[in-house]
């Protein structure tokens, strides 16, 4: 039995083994399918198996499987130069050399320090920034953790319009805020999509007081809300912006896109020895690749989501929508009744809201077999 010599974290809540996929579905050994609309951990943004993703791996492992730090390589530097040329113009420089996001929120915030000499960041109640001991401190839902150690300069903000006035309080009053650290939208806390005003108030208050604004997207980047980043849809362009997850989706890389002002750190404190790996570098140019020729039809499928579940008080922009404030039992009961479904989809951190995520390539078919099995289950656990 495996969990005779498994740690206790990682015991596997299913039961049974996966054994592949094809886009939006998978297969477990036991002969079922079933439809992801978790994208596995909220990160198989094409879905299972994208042939042109495996080929693209394919074809770097033949060419070269690794490199260290010291030497570059073609496809690190054009992943490099594609990112840079894809964002903002604000954000001109970018470190590639993170393997999960945890990393690049800890590369955000050691730089918002570094560069600020201050210590403190401002985070959101109820956010998800990793699980590294820096990024579990700042999530706003381990406030007092006894593996925090000494990480704890975080101060944390309701998510909702009294934000505003708390931060621009805390910016007045005290000298040791370094950054601010926001999901556009926050996924694990139950898919709270932060207004744009609310965004733009936060934008204008970074630049006044001089602090960092960070956006962690490593939920929401790569074509999720429709637009390449969702920091173009909402219109706010931060100082420094995490991704990971989507960025080579399946593969383990992640990026911090930043501001040349935050260009603070040299060689020893932000490159990681599996970090911008040459396979997944592969892979992330033919993603974006992928995301520049095809319309997956995000606003039409957007549209199918809000029309199934809206009215059950769902909430969410792109592919990207939960179903909050239900009781516990009853959220988890309709989470394992849908899977006994044939359909996978994700609790939140606190485990009240339903999350629903499916990959791009979903089909409109798929995306209304989801809803109708969701619906049937909702009404029956009413
Ligand atoms: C918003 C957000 N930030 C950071 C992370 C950490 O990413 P990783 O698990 O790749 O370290 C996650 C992971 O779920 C996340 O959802």
């Amino acid at each position: 039995m495996a969990d005779e010599y498994l740690t206790r974290n990682i015991i596997p809540a299913i039961n049974s083994k996966i054994v592949g996929g094809k886009g939006a579905i998978f297969y477990l050994d036991d002969g079922r399918k079933v439809l992801d609309f978790s994208a596995q951990t909220l990160n198989l943004s094409l879905g299972h198996n994208y042939p042109e993703l495996i080929e693209a791996a394919k074809t770097q492992l033949d060419r070269l499987a690794y490199h260290s730090s010291r030497f570059m390589s073609d496809v690190f530097i054009n992943l490099s130069e594609k990112l840079v040329s894809l964002t903002d113009k604000h954000l001109n420089k970018i470190n590639l050399k993170l393997t999960d996001g945890s990393d690049a929120v800890e590369s955000a915030i050691k730089r918002a320090r570094v560069a600020s000499g201050k210590p403190y960041i401002v985070a959101f109640k109820g956010s998800h920034h990793g699980e590294t001991v820096e990024t579990l401190a700042s999530s706003g839902k381990h406030f007092d953790g006894p593996f925090l150690g000494s990480s704890r300069k975080y101060l944390w903000l309701e998510p909702d319009d009294s934000c505003e006035d708390e931060l621009a309080g805390w910016l007045r009053s005290r000298k040791d805020i370094a950054g601010v650290i926001v999901e556009p939208v926050m996924v694990n806390a139950g898919v709270i999509v932060h207004p744009t005003g609310r965004l733009r108030r936060i934008r204008e208050l970074c630049s006044k007081f001089g602090v960092a604004l960070i956006f962690d997207e490593i939920q929401t980047a790569f074509g999720w809300v429709g637009t390449t980043f969702a920091y173009e849809r909402l219109g706010v362009v931060p100082d420094m912006l995490a991704l990971g997850k989507a960025l080579a989706p399946g593969f383990p890389l992640a990026a911090l896109a930043l501001n040349n002002q935050y260009d603070v750190l040299d060689y020893g404190y932000d490159e990681l020895t599996y970090g911008g790996h040459p396979v997944s570098c592969a892979v992330a140019l033919e993603n974006l690749k992928i995301l520049a020729e095809t319309d997956f039809k995000i606003s039409k499928k957007e549209g199918l989501l809000a029309r199934g579940l809206n009215k059950y008080g769902g909430r969410g922009m792109g592919l990207i929508w939960g179903v909050p404030g239900q009781d516990i039992k009853r959220a988890k009961r309709i989470y394992t009744d849908c899977f006994d479904q044939g359909l996978l989809l994700r609790l939140s951190g606190d485990e009240s809201t339903l999350i629903l995520k499916p990959p791009l390539m979903v089909t409109e078919v798929q995306i209304r077999q989801a809803l109708g099995i969701f619906e049937k289950i909702w009404l029956g656990q009413s």
